[in-house]
C-alpha cells in the first residue's frame, strides 16, 4: 500500500517538527497538520515563517521549503480526516488533574475525542498511528471505539512513538537511532507496518526501523523515558553525596560515563529534570504498576519523580540559606526559564518550582530567558495557584536583556543551560550587583574559575562549596 495522503492532529512541538520532516523527505506525499487551536495555525500559517509558534533549531527552513508545497496547516481537521490515508494521532495526554488517577493517569480525553472523530467522518479503510506517548494497551481502547462508531470501514491502529527530544528535534527526527513501529499481527496490521516503514524508508535505513507488536511499542517509550530520567535522579542523588564528601559530581560523572556499560549520556547533574515527557510518563508508568497490584515496582519508578522534586526544592533552599537565611525583598536574578536549552518550551521546567518557592519567602525575582514569552512565563507561575496573579506580577519580573536582570540583584540563579550564558561580560555584571555576588548554577556551565577570580561566591551542584 502506497500511502499518498496524510493528516496529523495536533500541531504541537511533536505533530508539527515531526510532519514538517516528513514532508520534506516526502515530496509524493501530502501532509496536513490539524489543530483545534486557531491561534497556533494561524502562527504556523504566518506569511513571516521565522514567526511559527515554535522554535526547534533548523525547523525553520524546513518549514519554509515545504509549507504550501505539499505541508499544510489548517483547522478543517474533519475535511484532512476524509482525504487521508493515514492519521497520526498527536494531541497532548497530560497527567489527569482530576478524579480516579488524579496526579498519575495519563488523561486520554483527546485521544478519545479523535477517535470518536475519525469513526464519525472516515468513509474508507485508515491507518491510525499513535504518536503521543500513551499507556500500554491504549490502542485497544481506539480500535473499540473505532469498531463501535465508524461507518464499517476498516482500521488498523500502529503505535510509532516519538523519541524526539526539543531542542535537537529536527536532528532527532533527520538522524534517529531508531524508529519504532509497532502493529497487529495480522496480514493487515502488517501492511499498515511496512506502508508506514516504507515512508521512513525514504530517509532512514532499513535496519533502524524496528517493528514490534503495539503493547510493546507503547511501553518502550514509557520505558525509554524512564530510564532516561532515572539516570539524572541517580546522578542528582550523587550530587549531594559529594557536597558532603568532597567528592567532585562532574568526576564521578566522567569516572563512571567512561565504563561502556554505562556510557556518559544524561549525567549531567541538575537542578532536577523537566518537560512535557519524563514527569508524565513516569507517572503514568506507576499508575499502571499501582492498577495491575505491583506497588514495589511502583514505588521504586516513584522514587525517581520524589528525587525530582527533591533536588528542586534543595537548589531553592539553598539559595535562602546562603543568603544570610533571608530572601525577603532581594533581588535574584534567573538565568533560564525554559526545561532545558534550544526550546521555548516551559512545561515542567524546575525553573517554576525553585520560583514557587523564592517567592514564598518574598523573593524579588527577575527573570531573563532567550525564547520564551513575559505570557508563557506568567501562565506557569500562575497554574501552580500558590498566590494570586496580581502577586505573581508585583514579586517577579521578566527582562529582556540579562544585565538588567542582574543590575543590583543579591544573587544570580542559573535554571537553564543555555550557551549564551556562559559569554556574558561577568565582570561588568558583577561591578553592579550587591556584594556578596552570589552565583547559584543549577547547571554546571559557567567558569567556576573565572568567576570566582573576578570575586563572585560561586555555588555549584555537586561540589563541596555548594553548601
Ligand atoms: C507531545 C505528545 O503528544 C505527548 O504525548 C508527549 O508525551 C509529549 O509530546 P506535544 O506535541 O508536545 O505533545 O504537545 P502540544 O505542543 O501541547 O501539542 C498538542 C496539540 O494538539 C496542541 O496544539 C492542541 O491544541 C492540539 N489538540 C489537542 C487538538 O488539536 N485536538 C485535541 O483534541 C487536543
Ligand atoms: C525526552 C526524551 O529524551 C525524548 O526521547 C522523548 O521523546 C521526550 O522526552 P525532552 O523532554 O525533549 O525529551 O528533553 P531531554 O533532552 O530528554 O531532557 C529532559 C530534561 O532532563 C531536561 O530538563 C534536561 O535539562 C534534563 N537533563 C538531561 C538533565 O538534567 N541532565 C542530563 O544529563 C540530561
Amino acid at each position: 500500500m502506497k500511502i499518498r495522503n496524510i493528516c496529523c492532529i495536533g500541531a504541537g512541538y511533536v505533530g508539527g517538527p515531526t510532519m514538517a520532516v516528513i514532508a520534506l523527505k516526502c515530496p509524493g506525499i501530502k501532509v496536513t497538520v490539524v489543530d483545534l487551536n486557531k491561534k497556533r495555525i494561524e502562527a504556523w500559517n504566518g506569511s513571516d515563517v521565522s514567526k511559527i509558534p515554535i522554535f526547534e533549531p533548523g525547523l525553520v527552513d524546513i518549514v519554509a521549503k515545504a509549507r504550501n508545497k505539499n505541508l499544510f496547516f489548517s483547522t478543517d481537521v474533519d475535511n484532512a480526516i476524509r482525504e487521508a490515508e493515514m492519521i497520526f494521532i498527536s494531541v497532548n495526554t497530560p497527567t489527569k488533574t482530576y478524579g480516579s488517577g488524579k496526579g498519575y493517569a495519563a488523561d486520554l480525553k483527546y485521544i478519545e475525542g479523535c477517535a470518536r472523530q475519525i469513526g464519525k467522518v472516515a468513509k474508507g479503510d485508515k491507518i491510525i498511528v499513535e504518536k503521543s506517548t500513551l499507556p500500554v494497551r491504549t490502542a485497544e481502547a481506539i480500535q473499540n471505539i473505532l469498531s463501535n462508531t465508524g461507518n464499517g470501514v476498516d482500521f488498523q491502529i500502529l503505535s510509532n512513538p516519538e523519541f524526539l527530544a526539543e531542542g535537537s528535534a529536527v536532528d532527532n527526527l533527520l538522524h534517529p537511532d531508531r524508529v519504532l513501529i509497532g502493529g497487529d499481527d495480522t496480514p493487515k496490521g502488517q501492511e499498515a507496518v511496512q506502508a508506514l516503514a516504507d515512508i521512513y524508508a525514504n530517509w532512514i535505513d532499513r535496519e533502524k526501523l524496528l517493528t514490534t507488536n503495539v503493547w510493546s511499542s507503547e511501553l518502550s517509550k514509557l520505558t525509554a523515558n524512564a530510564f532516561l530520567a532515572q539516570r539524572i535522579s541517580s546522578i542528582n542523588a550523587m550530587s549531594e553525596i559529594c557536597e558532603q564528601t568532597g567528592a567532585d559530581i562532574t568526576e564521578v560523572a566522567r569516572a563512571i560515563g567512561s565504563d561502556s556499560r554505562i556510557g556518559s549520556k544524561f549525567l549531567k547533574a541538575s537542578v532536577g529534570f523537566g518537560g512535557s515527557c519524563f514527569q508524565k510518563d513516569i507517572l503514568n508508568l506507576v499508575y499502571i504498576a499501582r492498577s495491575y497490584g505491583l506497588s514495589e515496582v511502583a514505588d521504586y519508578w516513584e522514587q525517581v519523580i520524589i528525587m525530582n522534586n527533591y533536588q528542586r526544592t534543595r537548589f531553592a533552599k539553598n539559595i535562602v540559606k546562603t543568603l544570610y537565611n533571608t530572601v525577603s525583598g532581594k533581588k535574584i536574578a534567573f538565568f533560564g526559564w525554559a526545561f532545558k536549552k534550544d526550546t521555548n518550551d516551559t512545561r515542567e521546567s524546575a525553573a517554576i518550582y525553585v520560583a514557587d518557592l523564592l517567592l514564598e519567602e518574598q523573593a524579588q525575582i527577575t527573570v531573563y530567558d532567550p525564547k520564551v514569552t513575559t505570557e508563557q512565563l506568567y501562565a506557569d507561575l500562575d497554574y501552580l495557584n500558590t498566590r494570586s496573579s496580581e502577586e505573581n506580577q508585583r514579586l517577579l519580573k521578566v527582562v529582556h536583556d540579562p544585565y538588567e536582570a542582574t543590575e543590583a540583584a543579591h544573587a544570580i540563579a542559573v535554571l537553564t543551560e543555555w550557551n549564551e550564558f556562559k559569554e556574558y561580560d561577568y565582570q561588568d555584571i558583577y561591578t553592579k550587583m550587591q556584594k556578596p555576588a552570589f552565583v547559584f548554577d543549577g547547571r554546571n556551565i559557567l567558569d567556576g574559575e573565572k568567576l570566582r577570580k573576578i570575586g563572585f561566591c560561586l555555588k555549584q551542584l555537586g561540589k563541596s562549596d555548594f553548601l
